[in-house]
């Protein structure tokens, strides 16, 4: 049984990373979701309101933490004990990318595993993207995204 983290933008977090977070959950002992500062993306939200957003969207979780890292994903892995990096693997556009950064990882850290899931098919065309434009012109993205993020789009967004 081993610490994995989940790195991500989750600007903002949605159902799809959910069902991955649920997946990872049943296969290892504890579960890091990890915010990126990820200073080549603009972000909507800010660090802290994506951490925000995920601990209210994970309260019913056991075994999953959060919290957040400016770096290497592989230095945070390390710096709290985790032995695998989970990554979605949502349709084949994603795999160039995925397979480009796991095998990076490996080169600088040898020891730490990257390990692929795949949501669950009603998530592959969604993206953290997709949701911003869709709320940003009042559309509906309840459907999407847990409560938090939905009433948090809307405050953004000045939407109802
Ligand atoms: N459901 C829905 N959407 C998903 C998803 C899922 N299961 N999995 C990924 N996505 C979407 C995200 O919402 C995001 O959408 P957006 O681009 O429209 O905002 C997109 O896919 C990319 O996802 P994300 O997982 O956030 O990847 P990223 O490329 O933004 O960040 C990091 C990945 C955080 C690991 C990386 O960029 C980083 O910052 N690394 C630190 C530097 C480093 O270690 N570099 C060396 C490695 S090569």
């Amino acid at each position: 049984m081993a610490k994995v983290i989940y790195p991500g933008t989750f600007d903002p977090v949605t159902n799809g990373h959910l069902d991955i977070i649920k997946r990872a959950v049943e296969l290892f002992e504890e579960v890091i979701v990890t915010v990126a500062k990820n200073p080549s993306k603009t972000c909507l939200f800010t660090i802290e309101e994506r951490v925000e957003m995920l601990k209210e969207s994970l309260k019913g979780f056991n075994r999953v933490k959060v919290d957040w890292f400016d770096g290497l994903v592989v230095e945070h892995a390390r710096n709290v004990g985790a032995v695998g990096i989970i990554r979605g693997l949502r349709a084949v556009s994603d795999f160039e990318y995925e397979f480009q950064m796991a095998l990076m990882n490996r080169k600088l850290a040898d020891d730490i595993t990257t390990i692929l899931l795949m949501p669950h098919a009603r998530y592959t065309y969604l993206n953290s993207t997709i949701v911003r434009n869709l709320a940003q012109f009042n559309g509906k993205v309840s459907d999407f995204v847990p409560e938090i993020v939905d009433k948090k789009l809307k405050e953004k967004f000045g939407s109802k």
